[in-house]
C-alpha cells in the first residue's frame, strides 16, 4: 500500500466504568513498537464518546444517504480505516447492543476490510460475545483474519487497568502483523468496494490509487482548458502538472474516481486544514455534464468529511467559471473572497 495503513480500534461498550477503553489502551501500547515498524497508524473510536443513537437512518445503510451528521461522521470514520479492531466484551452470551447498532449503521463501509477481534469477559472471556460479532462482520463481507485475542478479566485486568504480559503482548503484535498483512493483500479489493448501492446511476465510485494518476492527469487537462478559456488566462496550476505531480497530491488528499466500466469520467479530492474541510479538483468529462455527476461528487466529497470539523467545506474557482460558481450557490456555497481572477467559497457542514 502506498499510504500508512490505518487500523480503526472500535471500543464496544458504552457504561460508567466500563472495561473496554483499558483494553483497548493495552492493545494499542502493546502494539506501537509493530505499528510504527509496519508503518500502521492506530486510531481508537471509542462508541461511549461517539454516541450514536439508535439507527434512526431513514434509507438502507446500501444506499449510502445518510440524512444524519452522526451517521456521516461514523460513514467517514469508517471509510478512512483499512482495517478494523473490534474490542468487545460479552453480554449475556453475546455482542453489546452498541456493536451491534454501530455496525447497521453503515453497509459498504465495512467492506473486504479485515477485522480482529479483541474479545473480554469473564468465564469465557468472551468469547461468545465474538463469535456472535464475527457472523454479523461476515454478513457486512468483512473478513475475519482469525488472530483474535481473548482476555479473561480475572487474569488480565488490575485495577481498571491491563497492565498486558511478555506473552499477551507478543500476540497483540502478532495479531497486529497479522492483520496488517491481510489489509496489504485486500486492500484493492476494498477500495473497489462500491461505496453505494447505485447512486451514480450504473457508475463506480471508488478511492483514487497511484495507479490512477495518469488518467487523472488527462481529465484534469481536459477539463481545466475549459477554465483557461473561460477566465483568459494559461496561469491555473492544474494546467501545468504532470503525473508526477498528481502522485503526490494522490498521497496527501483523500480522492475519489467515478468510472463508467474502464472510463474515468469524473474526480474530486478534499482534505482537512485546520477545521476546514477543503474540496477542489473538482471534475466532469466534458461529454459527461449535465447529468449531475459533479453535483454528486460534490455531496459526496462533502460527507466524507472528518467528525469534529464543524467550520465549513471550502472551495476556489477562477472568478469567470460562471457555470462552477452557479454549481457551488445552488449547492449552498457563498463567496467569502475574491482573489486575483479566483473565486473562494465556503458552506457550512
Ligand atoms: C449486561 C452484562 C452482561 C454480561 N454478561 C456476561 C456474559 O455473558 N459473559 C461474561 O463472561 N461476562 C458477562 N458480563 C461481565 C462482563 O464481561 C464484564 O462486566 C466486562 O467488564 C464488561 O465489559 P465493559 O466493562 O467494557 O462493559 C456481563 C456484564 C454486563 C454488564
Amino acid at each position: 500500500m502506498s499510504q500508512k495503513t490505518r487500523v480503526l480500534v472500535v471500543v464496544a461498550s458504552s457504561r460508567p466504568h466500563r472495561v473496554g477503553p483499558a483494553v483497548a489502551d493495552w492493545f494499542v501500547r502493546a502494539t506501537r513498537t509493530t505499528a510504527a515498524e509496519l508503518g500502521v497508524d492506530v486510531e481508537i473510536a471509542d462508541l461511549a464518546t461517539i454516541g450514536l443513537p439508535f439507527l434512526d437512518e431513514p434509507d438502507h445503510p446500501s444506499t449510502g444517504r445518510y440524512v444524519h451528521a452522526h451517521s456521516r461522521a461514523w460513514s467517514a470514520r469508517v471509510s478512512a480505516a483499512d482495517a478494523i479492531v473490534l474490542v468487545t466484551p460479552e453480554y449475556n452470551g453475546g455482542m453489546p447492543a452498541t456493536l451491534k447498532n454501530a455496525l447497521d449503521y453503515l453497509y459498504d463501509e465495512w467492506a473486504f476490510k479485515p477485522v480482529l477481534f479483541l474479545g473480554y469477559g469473564n468465564t469465557s472471556a468472551g468469547t461468545r460475545g465474538v463469535q456472535m460479532a464475527r457472523q454479523v462482520t461476515t454478513a457486512l463481507r468483512m473478513i475475519p483474519v482469525g488472530a483474535d485475542l481473548f482476555l479473561r478479566i480475572a487474569d488480565t485486568v488490575l485495577d481498571g487497568t491491563v497492565p498486558g504480559s511478555p506473552a499477551l503482548d507478543d500476540r497483540a503484535r502478532d495479531a497486529l502483523a497479522e492483520l496488517y498483512r491481510i489489509a496489504s493483500v485486500v486492500a484493492p479489493l476494498a477500495a473497489a468496494a462500491p461505496v453505494a448501492d447505485d447512486p451514480w446511476h450504473g457508475l463506480t465510485l471508488r478511492r483514487a490509487t497511484p495507479d490512477d494518476a495518469d488518467e487523472i492527469l488527462v481529465l484534469q487537462r481536459c477539463c481545466w482548458v475549459d477554465e483557461a478559456l473561460a477566465n483568459d488566462t494559461l496561469d491555473i496550476a492544474a494546467l501545468h502538472e504532470d503525473a508526477g505531480d498528481v502522485r503526490d497530491w494522490l498521497g496527501t488528499w483523500s480522492v475519489w474516481c467515478l468510472r463508467d466500466r474502464a472510463r474515468l469520467v469524473g474526480a474530486v479530492r478534499a482534505r482537512r486544514s485546520g477545521d476546514t474541510w477543503q474540496i477542489g479538483r473538482l471534475m466532469v468529462a466534458p461529454d459527461q455534464r449535465g447529468r449531475g455527476i459533479g453535483r454528486a461528487l460534490l455531496t459526496y466529497a462533502e460527507a466524507q468529511a472528518p467528525a469534529g470539523l464543524t467550520r465549513t467545506a471550502s472551495l476556489t474557482t477562477g472568478s469567470a467559471s460562471t457555470h462552477n460558481i452557479r454549481l457551488y450557490r445552488s449547492s449552498g456555497y457563498e463567496t467569502v473572497a475574491t482573489g486575483a481572477g479566483t473565486v473562494d467559497l465556503v458552506k457550512p457542514l
